[in-house]
């Protein structure tokens, strides 16, 4: 039986229970609002071509990206922020850093060089494991998140190199299209690259994808999302625990949610269909997104690409490591302005020019596609295994969460998921917590079968699940290809995956980026068929 107590404080849109300690923080809403133009990232450009790691005789695009240290600006206002971001030899660095570009089946290579100081401006809590006091402070790897990557270009958590150092990942990009994204992923202190800066946007695409005639080009803009908190000089201010010696808080919310790096950005759209590549990049906060006149959102595609059918929502719910792919139809807001929202904030604003006969709507969203990708469902009685495992939070005496776990394991215990290469599995994420966990499978794409509701004491004292309701099936935005699964608090949420692609060791973890850091992260070996 797990020893854990049960939890009892934090909710997502509070702090926990003993609240961590702030600098004096910026108060976001103070700020001018719609004074910065949203800046789009720009295309990274590969440097020259190299050999494919497969196959000598194929060469490949070789992109060098540096990750540094510099001062940017996120608002008008505001004095620069320190921020580490990525940039090529002739670009940036940036952060957001520049987005790649790539289609299905085209290889690429990325050397990725640290290039950060040496200390981590950051608090490093030096219990966490894999951030020991002996290990070097600013430490880096990166993770393309979604991609079908080989073991050894996945960016394991422990593949980190120092400042001076670098790594080449050979990303093979044999899947459908989709917005991928990276990021760092060093054992223990990811959560604090990522916040300072180190994320960025990864696009492929296909032949299927360009066959829908999609809004393009200027017409098609990523808006990656996620919310910080500045102290009074424009700096980011990560926030620790009343504890000095223990420094870890189990959850970050900001005031200051950033479109693209910038604080409350403006975009002029004309009037007609726009499509919105949409990133949650946020460390821990769960996105809640509308448009301020009730228009609705149509999603047409989730993590790993394109739903079967448009999806119109008037809300859109996204967690930190979820995608969505939307597209918005401006052509009866001609000469007006208005907001991308995120609860009720203002978080980006569209200043739609008056429809001129110059610019008419090329295609109204009326005109989308009414069926997009068919996505064939993965039948459960292709499932050669179905794995129960737990989401548990493990707090102390005074109700302040320690730990946060995946079955009760840590990070360093022997694997215990090995799926059989190119076989389908069924995992049951069995959350005790009070918490929704966004989970996150690296190499896979998968479905969600259903989430159902179970009596978590019962589950404490007896072991077993007990469902107290009936299985939920998925949202429809939720219904195409997944890499990321909210699992909702006191539920079991099933997916089915298929492993396919390559042998070898990958992570699974929680994308809120605290927990991750804190355990709620393991190994998974894909194994070879015999
Ligand atoms: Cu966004 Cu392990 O990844
Ligand atoms: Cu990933
Ligand atoms: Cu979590």
């Amino acid at each position: 039986m797990p020893t854990a107590l049960l939890h009892g404080g934090s909710t997502q849109s509070g702090l926990q229970t003993a609240a961590p300690k702030f600098r004096t923080q910026l108060s976001a809403n103070s700020l001018t609002p719609f004074v910065d133009p949203l800046p789009i990232p720009e295309i990274a450009r590969p440097s020259g071509f190299r050999p494919s790691p497969a196959d000598a005789k194929v060469k490949l695009p070789y992109y060098r990206i540096a990750m540094r240290q510099f001062e940017g600006k996120v608002h008008r206002d505001l004095k620069p922020t320190r921020l580490w971001g990525y940039g090529g030899p002739l670009q940036g660095p940036t952060s957001p850093g520049p987005t790649f570009e790539t289609r299905s089946g085209q290889g690429l290579l990325v050397e990725w060089v640290n290039e950060l100081p040496d200390k981590h401006f950051l608090p490093i809590d030096h219990n966490i494991h894999g951030a020991e006091a002996d290990k070097p402070e600013v430490r880096a790897v990166v993770h393309l998140h979604g991609g079908k990557t080989p073991p050894g270009s996945d960016g394991y958590p422990e593949s980190w190199f120092v400042s001076g150092k670098s790594g080449v990942c050979h990303y093979p990009n044999q899947q459908d299209a989709a917005m991928l994204w990276y990021h760092d992923h060093a054992l223990g202190i990811n959560r604090l690259n990522v916040f300072a800066g180190l994320l960025g946007a990864f696009f492929v695409r296909d032949e299927f994808e360009d066959s829908l005639e999609l809004p393009r080009g200027k017409y098609e803009v990523p808006l990656i999302m996620y919310d910080r908190i500045f102290d009074l000089d424009g700096q980011l201010n990560y926030p620790v625990s009343p504890d000095a010696q223990k420094p870890w808080v189990a959850e970050v919310f900001g005031d200051a949610l950033l479109v693209n790096g910038k604080l409350f950005p403006y975009l002029e759209v004309e009037p007609r269909a726009y499509r919105f590549r949409v990133l949650n990049g946020a460390n821990g906060r769960f996105l809640h997104l509308s448009l301020s006149d009730g228009h609705k959102l149509q999603q047409i595609g989730t993590d790993q690409g394109l739903l079967a059918a448009p999806v119109a929502l008037d809300r859109l719910y996204l967690a930190p490591g979820e995608r969505a792919d939307l597209v918005v139809d401006f052509s009866e807001l001609g000469g007006r302005n208005v907001a991308l929202k995120n609860d009720i904030q203002a978080v980006l604003q569209f200043r739609v020019a008056k429809a001129t006969n110059g610019i008419a709507s090329a295609r109204p969203s009326s005109l989308l596609p009414t069926s997009l990708r068919p996505v064939p469902k993965i039948g459960e009685s292709s499932a050669v295994k179905t794995r129960s495992l737990t989401l548990v939070e493990v707090d102390d005496l005074k109700q302040r969460p320690l730990t946060m776990l995946l079955n009760n394991t840590h990070w360093s215990m022997p694997v215990t998921e090995n799926p059989v290469l190119d076989s389908t599995e069924i995992w049951e994420l069995v959350n005790t917590t009070d918490d929704a966990h966004p989970i996150h499978l690296h190499l896979v794409r998968f479905q969600i079968l259903d989430r159902r509701n179970f009596n978590v004491t019962d589950y404490w004292m007896k072991g077993t699940v007990r469902y107290t309701g009936p299985a939920v099936a998925p949202d429809a935005n939720e219904a195409g290809w997944k890499d990321t699964v909210r699992a909702d608090p006191g539920m079991v949420t099933r997916i089915i995956v298929r492993f396919e692609g390559y042998a070898g060791r990958y992570v699974w973890h929680c994308h809120i980026l605290e927990h991750e850091d804190n355990e709620m992260m393991r190994p998974f070996d894909v194994v070879a068929a015999r």
